[in-house]
């Protein structure tokens, strides 16, 4: 039996750890049984509680029109960064992510010659999921992530683990392309980096690869080199997303090298398919007869 049976208090109760989540706050200690003075700041915390109910209950008002393919209980999530957490489905939890994305301006990436957006592609309920560094200028004529040269040797590895392209979702770590194709920049990946996670949290694949250093680095947030970075899996939770799905966990992460590496040195090709085989291993994928 709960704790707590009121049930007006259980969902204040609720609410607060939402709201202490939404914080970053996730370790919660309990109080020693009450004393008249606990009993106090017990009030107190209903008080500001209560407050904070309200508050969110007057923006909630506001924003009503998010509501389309909206569950009603989750409403009030819908106030905070993430509306994505209140969709009742991937496609509509995605699209919410790239409307919260808009015509971004958050990093100087905007202004230095991106066409568009690369937001990501693929199956938004994808058991694996790439995650590249930054759209090319194919990409950025596109508008889809990995559609040049690299992507072509990314559509034959993902080919030769007995899957397609529309299996899989794939996405970068910066969605607008850097100029020259540079290496985006510490704080074009910070600003950027949230809204991947945001989307690894609705994708909840099983396993994300990321393709190349920066993606590994800016996933896991570890600066190793690529030598120590392979050849393992991580459990990996994406940082500051939460899924709806209070059931997940997170997921697996393997490193590989990027499909544009590969195409430069093409003998580290044989390192990638040891990668991509220990991920197929773990998802159960069979390679079809002509990529062994
Ligand atoms: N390289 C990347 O990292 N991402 C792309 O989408 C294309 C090339």
């Amino acid at each position: 039996m709960p704790l707590i049976q009121d049930p007006e208090q259980r969902r204040a109760l609720a609410e607060r750890i939402r709201y202490c989540h939404e914080m970053g706050i996730y370790d919660f200690y309990r109080r020693e049984p009450l004393s008249p003075e606990g009993a106090m700041s017990i009030a107190v915390d209903e008080a500001t509680l209560s407050e904070s109910q309200k508050l969110r209950e007057e923006m909630a008002a506001k924003k009503s029109a998010v509501a389309a393919n909206v569950t009603s209980e989750n409403t009030l999530q819908v106030l905070t960064n993430h509306p994505e957490q209140a969709a009742t489905d991937a496609v509509t939890a995605l699209n919410l992510i790239r409307e919260d994305l808009g015509d971004c301006t958050r990093c100087k990436l905007h202004k230095q010659g991106r066409k568009q957006i690369v937001f990501g592609v693929g199956n938004p309920r994808a058991d694996l999921m790439f995650v590249g560094e930054g759209p090319g200028a194919d990409e950025d004529t596109q508008g889809e992530p990995f559609v040049g040269r690299a992507g072509q040797l990314l559509n034959n590895m993902i080919k030769a683990m007995g899957i397609h392209r529309e299996d899989v979702y794939i996405a970068n770590v910066v969605k607008c392309r850097p100029p020259g194709n540079r290496t985006p920049e510490r704080d074009e990946c910070e600003t950027c980096s949230p809204f991947l996670m945001r989307q690894i949290a609705v994708v909840k694949p099983k396993v994300v690869v990321a393709l190349g250093a920066v993606s590994a680095k800016n996933l896991l947030a570890i600066n190793a080199p690529m030598s120590e970075l392979r050849g393992r899996f991580y459990d990996f939770v994406p940082a500051g997303a939460r899924s709806s799905d209070p059931s997940w966990q997170g997921t697996k992460l393997a490193v590989t090298y990027h499909p544009a590496f590969l195409l430069r040195d093409p003998r580290q090709k044989g390192e990638a398919w040891k990668d991509l085989q220990m991920v197929m291993k773990y998802l159960g994928l069979k390679a079809p007869k002509s990529a062994t």
